[in-house]
């Protein structure tokens, strides 16, 4: 198969030449879809509809935690499939409650608002950030800082929460009420920071990600983000972490949040809590009483399957200790991946990252992109997702064997090889 661009379209997409793409489709145009269309998975591995098997280091983007098919998974899913699916939040939901249990005794947090993705969590957490800006603190116009490069969803509020303005072309005007600074960058918050509180208090949050994962594995420095919650504290300033791509053991602890060995005041999860299922959650500490009865909801949000699925998930993570795995798996793929790194040093400058969140840094002055590298994965059968143009992300199952971590090497180093 041939990778060509596809010319008509505006986002530069591309297809298979001699192969039939998804396409054509009633489908919105929303996704350059890779030509392949995948109908069955078990583990670490998926089929296309041709039979080809391919080994996932995509993992629904960072969602399928237990990997494809997992047995207890099924056999939860299955069992509450029979039981009930679905009520309104009219009612009490046991399943929620257990799963807010869960949550709420392996985190800081106290109170837990249920919904079904990550944008959605976040627009929860800039809801919640606005509300209590207003009772509690007297703001007029409670404005939320949020870091460039980063990445917090497609909903409108979210989008305009994002520092990438290529995310808002086309939708302005976008949400008012967002301030931006640089990443790990002390200074530059700082100063954002101090210029707006000067006259009064204006800052209800600093919404930001532990690591930004969409903006490129940026990972957060420790002394960058104990200013951030010293900041906070001092002020009054709700410090919020979006933990949807970090969150449910992807860097080797539960929560992105362990890392940099500080607690925000609320935290938002979605894509890996429900491994593979929509669910998305927001986190709070000592904040139950800003939302009142009325103020937030969801139709879907938090219904008894996706809670089964959660609480499967959670459960499945400590049971199998597989935080302890995600470690292990990730000091195997970063040394692999280090090593493809110098090999290729006509590609690469280094690797970035932490657990089973791993990215390859590609040279800035060089024609090859992320994308260049996904395509060339896909003919090893390997699948790979950029996290921006110049970064090859690596987020496989935290299920993923030893072996499969080995064959992945392989598999990325055949691929380089014919790049490079
Ligand atoms: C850090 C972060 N926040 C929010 C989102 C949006 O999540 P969703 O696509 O479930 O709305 C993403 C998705 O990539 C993400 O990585």
């Amino acid at each position: 198969m041939e990778l060509v661009d596809a010319p008509h379209s505006k986002c530069g997409t591309f297809g298979f030449v001699g192969s039939s793409p998804t396409a054509p489709t009633s489908m919105m145009s929303t996704y350059n879809r890779f030509p392949l269309d995948l109908v069955k998975g078990k583990g670490s591995w998926v089929w296309d509809k041709e039979g080809g098997k391919y080994l996932d280091a995509v993992a629904g983007i960072a969602t399928c935690s237990l990997g494809h098919s997992d047995k207890a998974l099924n056999k939860s899913l299955s069992k509450q499939l029979r039981k009930l699916q679905h009520v309104s939040n009219l009612y009490g939901i046991p399943e929620q409650e257990e799963l807010a249990q869960w949550l709420t005794s392996n985190s800081f947090a106290k109170s837990v608002f249920f919904c079904n993705s990550g944008a959605e969590a976040n627009e929860a957490a800039i809801k919640l950030a606005r509300k209590y800006g207003h009772i509690k603190r007297n703001i007029d116009n409670p404005v939320i800082l949020c870091s460039k490069e980063s990445f917090h969803g497609r909903t409108l509020a979210a989008v305009s929460a994002t520092g990438q303005p290529k995310y808002h072309k086309g939708f302005e005007p976008i949400v008012q009420g967002f301030k931006f600074f640089f990443y790990n960058d002390s200074e530059s918050f700082e100063n954002l920071f101090d210029d707006l509180e000067k006259t009064g208090p204006t800052i209800a949050a600093v919404l930001i990600e532990p690591i930004q994962g969409e903006g490129g594995i940026n990972i957060g420095k420790k002394s960058f983000f104990e200013l951030l919650r010293k900041k906070c504290t001092s002020n009054n300033v709700l410090l919020i972490f979006d933990e949807v791509q970090t969150g449910m053991g992807r860097t080797g602890t539960l929560w992105g949040y362990e890392q940099l060995g500080i607690e925000p005041d609320v935290f938002t999860l979605a894509k890996g809590l429900g491994g593979g299922h929509a669910i998305g959650a927001l986190l709070a500490n000592k904040l139950a009483d800003v939302f009142q009865p009325g103020d937030h909801a969801s139709t879907f949000g938090g219904n008894p399957f996706a809670c089964r699925a959660a609480l499967t998930v959670g459960k499945e993570i400590q049971k199998r200790d597989l935080l302890n795995k995600v470690n292990d798996r990730g000091d195997q793929l970063k040394e692999g991946l280090i090593k493809l790194s110098e090999k290729y040093s006509d590609i690469f400058i280094s690797t970035r990252g932490v657990g089973l969140i791993q990215g390859l840094v590609i040279k800035d002055d060089i024609k090859i992109t992320s994308l260049d590298i996904v395509k060339s994965a896909l003919e090893e059968k390997l699948l790979l997702v950029s996290a921006g143009t110049k970064v090859v992300r690596v987020v496989p199952p935290l299920t993923i064997t030893k072996k499969e971590v080995k064959e992945l090497i392989v598999r990325l180093d055949k691929c380089l090889m014919k790049l490079s």
